[in-house]
């Protein structure tokens, strides 16, 4: 198949298209380089798939109808997946307006392309954080996701909305993948892992924000790209799907694991709570496992454990 990755360059991007070359896959890789981290980092990140005579990265924005016009043109595709994104709840707080520009018309100069090209099938990174603080967990697709606490959850439920509007319209068929706060190799250096794992070797002060109770289902990379390479395979029409581990741990268990693997003592400090966090996040996975056969397999603990390793033979990154 040939297929369109959005957001290649970035850390869930980067390890779909090794993973989608290995399989035998075209694939055209489009993302901006957006400067939210560092574009070594991200370069870094594809050096093993620009070596592959089967993938191209081009470098453009996904808010500029022209560019990505200029894409679909250029190229005609079986599959886009959209991952493209300004991602992270807190900063979007700061700035909603470029997270609106990206996340919802960039979504929909995507939309408006495959429409126009008749391309008919489209699987987009939605998030956890569309639940909100719902206290109802696990949380299942079919729950009210009307309350978002951020503007970065308001605009991937707008994704989502849209996504469900192309269908509607066009068949446009669209797997809408809630991801659970995915972590691993090349993890974005601002999410809780990375950072902690950093701080403790660095012998940083670690900010906790809250007292520590807050829970997260952490998924790691290799188990959410499973789920991803198999919807970009299957034609569901439209559907929502979580895409987590179905596991949850607290902030302070999570730091006593980074201390036991890391062997560093950890130096923290509570802050308040930050608004736009959630407290908990919990999947409920039925759903991936009846629609694609999804089986995560990694434990928090085996996930951090390679992810230490990953830094270790990559300390450029810890630099
Ligand atoms: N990592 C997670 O825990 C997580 C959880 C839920 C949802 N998601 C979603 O998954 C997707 C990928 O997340 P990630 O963690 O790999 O983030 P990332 O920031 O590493 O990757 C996103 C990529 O999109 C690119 N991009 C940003 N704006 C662009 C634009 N205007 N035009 C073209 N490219 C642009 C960036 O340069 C970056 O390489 C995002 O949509 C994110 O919202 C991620």
């Amino acid at each position: 198949m040939k297929i369109l990755i959005t957001g290649a360059a970035g850390f869930i991007g980067s390890h779909l298209c090794e993973k989608l070359l290995e399989d035998g896959n075209t694939v055209v890789g489009f993302d901006n380089f957006d400067p939210f981290y560092e574009r070594t980092v991200k370069e870094n990140n594809l050096k093993t798939s620009v070596l592959n005579e089967s993938f191209k990265l081009i470098e453009g924005d996904i808010r500029d109808s022209e560019s990505v016009k200029k894409l679909f043109d250029e190229h005609s595709f079986e599959v886009v997946v959209h991952l493209a994104a300004k991602a992270g709840v807190r900063p979007s707080i700061e700035d909603p307006t470029a997270y609106n520009k990206v996340n919802v018309l960039g979504t929909l100069n995507i939309l408006e392309m495959m429409k126009k090209n008749d391309i008919k099938r489209l699987v987009f990174a939605s998030s956890s954080s569309v639940y909100g603080n719902s206290t109802d967990v696990p949380y299942k697709e079919t729950m009210n996701v009307n309350n978002p606490i951020s503007p970065y959850a308001a605009t991937k439920i707008a994704g989502e909305l849209l996504c469900y509007n192309y269908w509607h319209l066009y068949k446009i068929s669209a797997t809408c993948l809630r991801f659970f706060t995915v972590y691993g190799p090349r993890q974005r250096p601002e999410m809780a892992i990375a950072k902690f794992v950093k701080k403790a070797y660095d012998g940083n002060l670690i900010s906790i924000y809250g007292d520590g109770s807050s829970c997260r289902d952490f998924t790691y990379i290799e188990d959410i790209i499973q789920g991803v390479v198999v919807s970009t395979e299957r034609d569901l029409g439209f559907e929502i799907i979580n895409i987590g581990e179905s596991e949850t741990i607290d902030l302070n268990s999570l730091l006593g694991l980074i201390k036991e693997l890391t062997g560093c003592d950890l130096k923290t400090e509570n802050l308040p709570m930050q608004p736009g966090d959630v407290d908990k996040t919990f999947a409920n996975i039925d759903k991936a496992k009846r629609l694609l056969d999804y089986a995560p397999v990694t434990s928090v603990r085996e996930g951090i454990k390679q992810y230490i390793s990953w830094l270790r033979s990559n300390p450029e990154i810890r630099s």
